[in-house]
C-alpha cells in the first residue's frame, strides 16, 4: 500500500492534520501537492499543540521525510519562520524536500491580494491575504518565479522584472500604491536561496524511486473538494487543485501509482470567506457548534461558520475524489445535542436535487432536506473502539456513512492523535 492521497471532503478545516499526523509514524514520506501558507493545520502531540501553515504535518514524525511539491506556493519567509519555531522546540526540519519547480510567493502577491479583495468590495472571496490567488495567477499567467531561478541571478531578475512591468502600472495606475522595486525584490530572494540550496530537489523523481523501493508515500491536501479551482464552489474558491488528481500534477506522480484516496470530513461542516453555504446556521445552534468545535481559523483567527452535515457534499467528495476511505472527525463535538439534523438532499426551487447541483446558481438557491437522529448525552472522548461507543453515535456514523458513498474507516473523538476509534486500517 505505497502511495495514499488525503484531502477534505468539505470547505477545509476539516482536520487533515490530526489524521496525517495519526498516520505519521509509518508513513515514509508526507508531500503537500498544492496550496500554501493559506493552510492551517493544528496538531496536538501530548501537551504541545502545533499549528502549521506551510510545512506537511509530516514533519512532526521524526523519520518522516516531508516533501513540498511542485503544485504549492511557496512563501519563503514564512517557511523560515516555522522551520525556526519547530527547531526551537526540538523538532528536526532537516529532511525537508522542497520542488525546484514551485512556485514562490513574492511580497507582490500579498499586496495584490489584497488590494484586489478590496476592490472587490461585496463581491470579494474572503481570502486569506497570503498571496496565493496572484502567486497562481502568475503561474497560469507564465511569469511566476520559481525556485529553481533564486540560484541563477540574472534570470531571476528577468522574471522578477517580467512580472512586475504590469503589476507596477496597475498598482500604481489603477490601486493607487506604490510601485514594487525590482531590485528589492530581487535581494529579498536572493537572500533565501543560500539557505535553501541543501532542500531543493527533484521530487518527482525522488518520489518515484522511493514508491519502487515499496515506501509509503501520503500525499496531504491542502484545503479541500469544495475549495477546488475546477470542482469547488468557484469562485469562492482556492487558487489551486485541492481534490485528488491534484497529487498528481502538484508532485509529479501518475494517476496509476495512487493505491487509496482518503477523505477527512467533519461531523458537521464549517466554513471560512464567502460563498454559499446550504446548511449553514446563522443562529444560536450555530453559534454552539461554533464554541464547542473551537472554530476559528488556524491561519487567520477568522470565526468559522458553521452548519450540519450535508451528505450531497460527502457524496460529491466521494466521487470526485474517488474516495476509498472516511475520516470522520469531531463526533464529540455533537454529544450533548438532543436530535441531529443531517441534510440529505437539496430543494431547488421545488425540485428536489440529490447531487451536486449543476449550476452554481442553483447552488445558493439549495435549500436543506434534514433527516433527524437522536443525539448522546455520554462524553465520547475515552472511547476507543466502536462497540464501546452509545448506541445512537453508532447510528450517527453508520447512517453517514451509509449516505456518503464510502466507509468511514476512523472516527476523531478529540483533538489528540490517540483520540480516535479506527474502524478499518487505512494502511493495509
Ligand atoms: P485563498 O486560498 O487565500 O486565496 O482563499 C480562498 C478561499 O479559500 C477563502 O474562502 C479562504 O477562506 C479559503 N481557504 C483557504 N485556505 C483554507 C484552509 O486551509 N481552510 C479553510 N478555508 C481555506
Amino acid at each position: 500500500m505505497p502511495a495514499i492521497v488525503l484531502v477534505g471532503a468539505q470547505w477545509g478545516d476539516e482536520g487533515k492534520g490530526k489524521a496525517t499526523d495519526a498516520l505519521g509514524a509509518r508513513v515514509d514520506y508526507v508531500v503537500k501537492f498544492n496550496g500554501g501558507n493559506n493552510a492551517g493545520h493544528t496538531v496536538v502531540v501530548g501537551d504541545e499543540k502545533y499549528a502549521l501553515h506551510l510545512l506537511p504535518s509530516g514533519i512532526l514524525t521524526p523519520g518522516v521525510t516531508p516533501v513540498i511539491g511542485n503544485g504549492v506556493v511557496v512563501d519563503l519567509g514564512v517557511l523560515w519562520q516555522e522551520i525556526d519555531a519547530l527547531s526551537a522546540r526540538g523538532v528536526d526540519c532537516s529532511k525537508l524536500l522542497v520542488s525546484a519547480s514551485a512556485h514562490v510567493i513574492a511580497p507582490y502577491h500579498q499586496v495584490l491580494d489584497k488590494v484586489t479583495e478590496r476592490f472587490l468590495g461585496k463581491r470579494k472571496i474572503g481570502t486569506t491575504g497570503r498571496g496565493i490567488g496572484p502567486a497562481y495567477a502568475d503561474k497560469i499567467n507564465r511569469v511566476g518565479v520559481r525556485i529553481q531561478d533564486l540560484f541563477d541571478e540574472s534570470i531571476l531578475r528577468q522574471k522578477v522584472e517580467g512580472a512586475l512591468d504590469q503589476k507596477n502600472h496597475l498598482l500604481v495606475k489603477v490601486y493607487n500604491r506604490r510601485a514594487v522595486a525590482v531590485e528589492e525584490v530581487v535581494e529579498t530572494l536572493l537572500g533565501y536561496a543560500e539557505r535553501l540550496r541543501p532542500m531543493v530537489a527533484d521530487v518527482s523523481l525522488e518520489l518515484s524511486r522511493a514508491l519502487d523501493r515499496d515506501e509509503i508515500v501520503l500525499f496531504e491536501g491542502g484545503q479541500a473538494t469544495l475549495l477546488d479551482i475546477d470542482h469547488g464552489t468557484y469562485p469562492f474558491v482556492t487558487s489551486s487543485n485541492a481534490t485528488a488528481a491534484g497529487a498528481c500534477t502538484g508532485a509529479g506522480i501518475p494517476p496509476n501509482r495512487i493505491d487509496r484516496i482518503v477523505a477527512v470530513v467533519k461531523a458537521y461542516t464549517t466554513r471560512v470567506g464567502e460563498g454559499p453555504f446550504p446548511t449553514e446556521l446563522l443562529d444560536a445552534d450555530g453559534e454552539k457548534l461554533r464554541q464547542d468545535g473551537g472554530e476559528f481559523g488556524t491561519t487567520t483567527g477568522r470565526p468559522r461558520r458553521t452548519g450540519w452535515y450535508d451528505a450531497v457534499i460527502s457524496r460529491y467528495a466521494a466521487r470526485i475524489n474517488g474516495v476509498t476511505d472516511f475520516v470522520l472527525t469531531k463526533l464529540d463535538t455533537l454529544t450533548g445535542w438532543e436530535r441531529i439534523p443531517v441534510c440529505v438532499a437539496y430543494d431547488v426551487d421545488g425540485v428536489r436535487h440529490e447531487e451536486m447541483p449543476m449550476s452554481q446558481s442553483d447552488f445558493h438557491h439549495a435549500r436543506p432536506v434534514y433527516e433527524f437522529f437522536d443525539g448522546w448525552t455520554e462524553d465520547i472522548s475515552g472511547v476507543r473502539s466502536f462497540a464501546d461507543l452509545p448506541k445512537n453515535a453508532q447510528s450517527y456514523v453508520e447512517a453517514l456513512e451509509a449516505m456518503s458513498g464510502a466507509r468511514i474507516s476512523a472516527v476523531g473523538v478529540g483533538p489528540d492523535r490517540e483520540q480516535t476509534v479506527v474502524r478499518h486500517d487505512l494502511l493495509s
